[in-house]
């Protein structure tokens, strides 16, 4: 860990009605502001519900510490694209941020990098921070090809005016992605490593205040080892950012 501020972000996928959704978000928001006021000073805490409950989780955490994001956006600002949902539209309900290219997005969705960029260049045009999902499959990395995937995604998937501040890479091997695995500390500090350095290379100086979040399996007993290492700058969580206490429990192990 480093200068950066680090970035806890709860991913709750297709997860939550009203009740449940609005419980959760109450719960942290609390939190923050109590019992959690010291992991609030060091870093930020935000949730990414349904699309369903991004408006009435911005208005129950309005003022608190807590923020929310949505899960995806479409690459056009408006239109004729049933169901979609763009990033002005989610920055107009109060997001701050918005994940895209989540492995889910790519492997349900047949989204590419091409996709990816041009949704992520969606969200820097409405002012949203984009969390750019990269990660290799286990056969891509039982190849040996784990750093070459992830380098050409992070190539392919980073928008035309990237900064060191104005996006989020989230590394979430699709393999620990809620299967309870995660890997060694090596191969995350390898990844991550690898990412910087791709990161610096568009980006020149402004990659040492990128944020690279780490994703897949995050919980409470695996938190602290994970969060630690260099050049991981918090966590992608998807299926322990559902309880309260687990997820106020992986921001309290975040140094
Ligand atoms: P998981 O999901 O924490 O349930 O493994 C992470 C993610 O998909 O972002």
């Amino acid at each position: 860990m480093s200068a950066r501020r680090a970035l806890i972000a709860g991913n709750w996928k297709m997860n939550g009605l009203r009740a449940d959704g609005l419980d959760l978000a109450r719960a942290l928001a609390a939190w923050l502001d109590g019992e959690g006021s010291e992991a609030a000073a060091r870093l930020d805490m935000l949730v990414c519900p349904p699309a369903t409950l991004v408006a009435p989780v911005a208005s129950v955490i309005a003022g608190t510490r807590l923020t929310v994001g949505g899960q995806d956006c479409h690459a056009q600002e408006k239109g004729a694209h049933t169901g979609d949902v763009s990033a002005w539209m989610l920055k107009d309900l109060g997001c701050g941020h918005v994940i895209v290219g989540h492995s889910e997005r790519r492997t349900d969705h047949g989204e590419t990098d091409e996709t990816v960029r041009a949704k992520a260049a969606a969200a820097l045009a409405a002012s949203l921070v984009p969390i750019i999902c990269i990660g290799e499959t286990e056969a891509e990395r039982d190849a040996g090809q784990a750093l070459a995937v992830v380098s050409r995604q992070f190539n392919g998937s980073l928008p035309e005016g990237a900064t060191g501040t104005n996006v989020v890479i989230a590394y979430e091997p699709v393999w620990a992605i809620g299967t309870g695995r995660t890997p060694t500390t090596e191969d995350v500090a390898e990844m991550h490593q690898r990412i910087r350095a791709d990161a610096r290379a568009c980006l020149g100086d402004g990659a040492d205040a990128l944020r690279v979040l780490y994703g897949g399996s995050v919980k409470p007993g695996n938190a602290a080892e994970l969060m630690g290492i260099a050049d991981v700058d918090g966590a992608l969580v998807g299926g322990a950012s559902l309880k309260a206490a687990d997820f106020q429990a992986i921001a309290s192990a975040c140094p």
